[in-house]
């Protein structure tokens, strides 16, 4: 997998190299290029941004900057595309784009990329990927979607975000352009998001991690996700507190049950949500059981709260 950054602090990639991502990158699984945005600009300043078109506070990063870098890594010719103004929101994954080329013939029409939104990217297309706060959230679904990508191109953000033109130029010129909020909460820049979404991806890779099957059983992961179950070592008695009996009773099916049912108690208190989105067909009767006790309705299609 190839791994493009754009940022104006490249620099902050560096930590890319550590860990399990350093060695992947020894391996050959993937290769991250951090890239200076400010190496595309002309000024003396290397200015990157100006101030809000329609007034307001902070600076906007300029569309011309960050289209030079991104025609040069895409390796892409600049075009002008005919845009309609009226449409208000395009925020997501190629979602209802009215953009199009009309110098150079896009990749997809844009109905035909409305069509691949969310799904997985298609391996021979780059995938452009801006972090926002004001974006859909990142998950582990798209991770996992991400993962089976060839080149994965990341532009950061910075001050109060980029130009809104330049995530529909791109998707106009057939690019799967995606942007992604890590939480709630508003960061200085992209560049811990990105270092989040990258870590979330890579990790899947085939033979990024020692053992796949700990991918398995982690929270999020699988049809029905749940919060994982509490995970204990040795000492069995450490400073009085026990580690469950069942765990050292050497039955692997009680010990998935109880990990199970842990699981689900622990997912029901922490995030209900998670709770009402299985999939009641998926649920064994020992799971239906245990989500009775735990104050659910699990006859529909998805479990009610009593
Ligand atoms: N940039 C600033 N805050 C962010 C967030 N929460 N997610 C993604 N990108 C951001």
């Amino acid at each position: 997998m190839k791994i493009d950054i754009v940022s104006v602090f490249p620099e902050y990639f560096e930590v890319l190299n550590l860990s399990l991502l350093g060695k992947a990158q020894e391996k050959g699984l993937v290769e991250v290029t951090a890239h200076n945005l400010r190496d595309w600009t002309h000024d003396v300043h290397h200015s990157v941004d100006d101030t809000p078109v329609g007034g307001g506070a902070g600076m906007v990063m300029k569309p011309e900057v960050w289209s030079e870098c991104l025609d040069e890594l895409l390796h892409l010719e600049p075009t002008t595309v005919t845009y309609d103004s009226t449409v208000t929101c395009d925020s997501t994954a190629d979602a209802d784009d009215t953009a199009s080329a009309d110098t150079a013939k896009p990749a997809e029409s844009a109905t035909e990329i409305a069509a691949n939104a969310d799904t997985v990217p298609a391996t021979d297309r780059p995938v452009l990927i801006f972090p926002n706060p004001s974006a859909p959230l990142f998950t582990q679904q798209d991770a996992t979607e991400l993962s089976h990508a060839n080149h994965l191109l990341f532009g950061c953000g910075r001050y109060e975000g980029y130009d809104a033109r330049i995530p529909q130029y791109y998707r106009a010129q057939g690019v799967d352009v995606r942007e992604y909020s890590i939480g709630d909460y508003v960061l200085n820049g992209g560049e811990v998001a990105v270092s989040v979404m990258l870590e979330a991806i890579t990790r899947l890779l085939p033979g990024f991690m020692g053992n796949a099957a700990s991918i398995v059983e982690e929270s999020y992961t699988g049809e029905n996700a749940l919060l994982e179950h509490r995970q204990y070592t040795k000492p069995a008695d450490w400073r009085g507190i026990k580690v469950p009996d069942v765990l050292l009773s050497g039955d692997h099916a009680k010990v998935d049950r109880f990990r199970r049912d842990e699981a689900l108690a622990k997912t029901n208190e922490l995030r209900p949500d998670l709770i009402e989105a299985l999939d009641c067909s998926k649920l064994d009767k020992a799971d239906r059981k245990t989500l009775m006790a735990l104050g659910w309705e699990v006859s529909g299609t998805h479990p009610r709260q009593r």
